[in-house]
C-alpha cells in the first residue's frame, strides 16, 4: 500500500510543475534569489552589447558564444558614448564599473523587455553570463532568441567548487580536457584538480627528469574488467601510454584561466608512485628491486622512500609543477601509502630514530611536512588527501576529506582548511549510478544523482567557527574503469549538476524535486546539442519496484525534453520498436495475477536509459 501512495504522489506531482512554473528559471546551480518578471528581451542583429571593460575574459567568452552560436551583434565600449546619446534600448550592458558592491563572484543579472543589466566584478561578471547563457532559448530563426524577465541576485555559497580527474588510470588528451573544463565553468565550478600521476602513469613531462615520462607514462598492458572478478588474471595484451608536453599544459592552464578555472595540479606522493620508481628506483628504498609501470588497480606497496635523494627530486620536480601551474595550491597525494617497504628499510628505521618519531606513521607525517616547507618557500600551500593527518599535521596543509567527512572534522577542528569530498556522500563519480546490473561496468558502490545532491559539506558537529575553515567541495572521477571520453561524461553528468548546486546553493535554495524534474530534462537537452554524452536518467515516475494491489495508475514524464519513452507488458525488454508512453495508464490486475510494466526512455539523439520495471502484483501477500 505504501508503494501504491508513493506512485501516485509521484504521478501526482510531476503534474503540478507545468512549464513555465520554475522558480529558479531553469538555471543549474540554481540562484541566491530570483524575481521572475512577465515578458521577454527579444536578441535580435540588431541587438549592441555595451560594456565599460571590453577587453575582460569574461566579455570575451560572451562574445565568442554568441558568435559560435549564430547570433549578430555589435559592442560598444560605453564610455565612447556621450551620455545624452545613450539608448539602451535593444541592449545588453555588461556593467564592471556599477555602483555598489557584491559579495565575492557575485553578480546581478536583469532581465527588462528592451534592455539587460548584468553587474558584476571579474568572476562574477563571467558568472553572471553563464546564466544569461543558459536564460537564452534560440528561436527557430538563426540569430533571433528570448530572454524570460526577471532579476537575478546570485553568489556561491563555495570559494572552492572542485572538480577532479584522474588522468594516470586513463589519459584524455587536451581537447578533451578543454571540453570538460567547458562544462565545469558552465556550471559555475572553478577548481580542476588534475590527477597527474599515479601507479600506473606518469603524465607530466619533467624537463630535469624525462625518465618520468619516457618510461613512467608507458605501461605494457592494462587489466581487462574488475580487479577482484572472476578472471581476475585477464590483460588486454596492449602497450598503453601518453603524456601532456608543457606545451599542451601551458595551453590547457590559459583555457582554464580565460574561464575562471584554477587547476590544482596533483603530483602523488608517498604512495601511489610506482611508475615514477619504474623510471627512477633509486627514489624507492630498495633500487636493485625490477619495477614496472602499475598494469593493474588497487594500491602499490612500492612507494617513494623518505631519503635525501627522494627529496632533491621532488622539489626539483614541483619546482618544475610550479612553473607551469600558477594557482595557490599544490596537491602532493599523501593517500594510501602502504608502510611494507619502509618497514623493511634499514634506512628507514634509522630515519625513525633520528627524527624521534613513533613509527612509520611518524616518516609519512615528516614526508608530508619536509614538502610542504619547499612547497611554502616557493610562496605557494599543498593539499592532501586526509591520510596526511596520520602522525601530525603539516602546519599549513589544506585537508581533502575523502574517507568520510572524519578527517575533514578533524582538520576543522585543529584550524586547517578542508575540501570535502567523501565517497560516502555521492561525490565519487566513478561509483555506479543506480543499482541495476544495466549500468555499466564500474568500481562498486552507488552514488545515486540523488545522493550527490543531497549532500551537505558542513557538518553540524562543528562549531561556527570551525565551519568556516570548510572552503569547498569537490567531487573525484577516479578512471580505472573509464577507457574513453564517452564514459568519463556518462559518469560525470547529470551528476555534476548536482555537484554544481551543492557547491553553489544556499542550502535554504535547494530541492531535489525541482531540480531533478524541472531543470534537468532542459539541460540534458542542451548538453546533448553540445555534444556531450550522459546518463540518461530513468523517465520521472519510473523506478524498479513492486506494488501489491489491483488498481494502478502509470504516469511518467521524460527525464530528457524531447525523449520518448517505450515500454512493455510481456516481460521483455522494451524498445524503440515497443509501445510509446503518452499519457497516464490505469490498470487493474486481476486477482492472482502480476503485470511487469518495463520502460526505456530514448533521447532524440538515440541515447537510451537503463530498463525500469515496476512489477504490478495482485497475487496476494506471501
Ligand atoms: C582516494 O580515493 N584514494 C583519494
Amino acid at each position: 500500500m505504501k508503494n501504491i501512495l508513493l506512485l501516485l504522489l509521484i504521478a501526482f506531482s510531476a503534474d503540478v510543475f507545468a512549464q513555465g512554473s520554475d522558480p529558479n528559471m531553469g538555471i543549474i546551480p540554481a540562484p541566491v534569489s530570483v524575481k521572475k518578471d512577465k515578458g521577454e528581451f527579444k536578441l535580435t542583429p540588431e541587438t549592441i552589447i555595451f560594456c565599460d571593460s571590453p577587453d575582460t575574459r569574461a566579455v570575451h567568452f560572451l562574445t565568442d558564444y554568441l558568435k559560435k552560436e549564430g547570433f549578430v551583434f555589435s559592442v560598444t565600449d560605453i564610455s565612447l558614448v556621450d551620455k545624452k546619446q545613450r539608448n539602451l534600448k535593444n541592449s545588453i550592458m555588461l556593467a564592471y564599473n556599477f555602483k555598489g558592491t557584491l559579495p565575492p563572484e557575485g553578480y546581478e543579472l536583469q532581465v527588462n523587455a528592451d534592455h539587460i543589466t548584468l553587474n558584476g566584478k571579474n568572476a562574477g561578471m563571467f558568472y553572471g553570463i553563464q546564466s544569461l547563457i543558459q536564460l537564452i532559448h534560440k528561436s527557430n530563426s538563426p540569430g533571433f532568441a528570448t530572454i524570460p524577465c526577471g532579476i537575478i541576485k546570485d553568489y556561491p555559497r563555495f570559494a572552492y567548487r572542485g572538480m577532479h580527474l584522474d588522468v594516470a588510470r586513463h589519459f584524455f588528451d587536451v581537447n578533451f580536457i578543454k571540453k570538460y573544463l567547458d562544462v565545469m565553468a558552465a556550471y559555475k565550478l572553478n577548481s580542476f584538480h588534475w590527477h597527474l600521476t599515479d601507479d600506473q602513469g606518469w603524465r607530466i613531462q619533467i624537463m630535469k627528469y624525462p625518465k618520468l615520462t619516457d618510461i613512467g607514462s608507458q605501461r605494457a598492458q592494462t587489466k581487462i574488467g574488475k580487479v577482484h572478478g572472476a578472471d581476475s588474471d585477464l590483460y588486454d595484451n596492449t602497450p598503453y601510454g601518453g603524456y601532456y608536453t608543457r606545451e599542451m599544459i601551458q595551453e590547457v592552464v590559459n583555457y582554464a584561466y580565460n574561464r575562471y578555472i584554477n587547476i590544482i595540479p596533483e603530483i602523488e606522493m608517498p604512495g601511489h608512485s610506482l611508475a615514477a620508481i619504474a623510471a627512477y628506483p633509486e627514489m624507492s628504498c630498495d633500487p636493485a628491486k625490477a619495477y614496472k609501470v602499475g598494469e593493474t588497480w588497487g594500491v602499490s606497496k612500492d612507494v617513494f622512500c623518505p631519503s635525501d635523494a627522494t627529496f632533491k627530486m621532488l622539489n626539483e620536480i614541483l619546482y618544475e609543477v610550479m612553473e607551469l601551474f600558477p594557482g595557490k595550491y599544490i596537491h602532493i597525494g599523501g593517500d594510501e601509502c602502504p608502510k611494507d617497504a619502509w618497514k623493511k628499510s634499514d634506512f628507514c628505521r634509522q630515519l625513525i630514530v633520528d627524527q624521534g618519531v613513533r613509527d612509520e606513521n611518524g616518516l609519512q607525517s615528516y614526508f608530508i611536512g619536509r614538502i610542504e616547507k619547499f612547497v611554502n618557500s616557493q610562496g605557494r600551500s599543498i593539499i592532501g588527501w586526509d591520510e596526511i593527518l596520520e602522525g601530525g599535521l603539516a602546519p599549513n596543509a589544506t585537508v581533502m576529506s575523502w574517507r568520510g567527512e572524519a578527517g575533514g572534522i578533524a582538520a576543522a577542528q585543529l584550524n586547517h582548511d578542508v575540501i570535502m569530498t567523501p565517497g560516502s556522500g555521492g561525490l565519487y563519480f566513478d561509483h555506479a549510478q543506480s543499482k541495476s546490473s544495466q549500468e555499466p561496468l564500474n568500481i562498486g558502490s552507488y552514488a545515486p544523482l540523488y545522493k550527490t545532491y543531497n549532500y551537505d559539506p558542513v557538518p553540524a558537529s562543528l562549531t561556527k567557527d570551525q565551519q568556516q575553515h570548510i572552503i569547498g567541495v569537490q567531487a573525484n572521477m577516479w578512471t580505472e574503469y573509464m577507457s574513453t571520453p564517452a564514459k568519463v561524461e556518462y559518469m560525470l553528468l547529470p551528476r555534476m549538476l548536482a555537484l554544481a548546486e551543492v557547491a553553489w546553493t544556499p542550502q535554504s535554495g535547494k530541492n531535489y524535486k525541482n531540480f531533478s524534474e524541472e531543470r534537468i530534462p532542459h539541460h540534458l537537452t542542451r548538453l546533448d546539442a553540445q555534444g556531450y554524452n550522459y546518463r540518461v536518467p530513468v523517465p520521472v515516475g519510473a523506478m524498479d519496484t513492486t506494488v501489491t494491489g489491483d488498481k494502478f495508475n502509470i504516469d511518467l514524464k521524460p527525464s530528457v525534453e524531447g525523449a520518448g519513452i517505450f515500454y512493455t507488458l510481456d516481460g521483455y525488454p522494451p524498445r524503440e520498436t515497443d509501445l510509446q508512453y503518452t499519457e497516464p495508464i490505469k490498470f487493474s490486475i486481476p486477482a492472482g495475477k502480476h503485470i511487469d510494466f518495463q520502460a526505456i526512455e530514448i533521447t532524440p539523439s538515440g541515447k537510451r536509459s537503463i530498463v525500469s520495471d515496476i512489477k504490478m502484483d495482485n497475487r496476494g501477500s506471501k
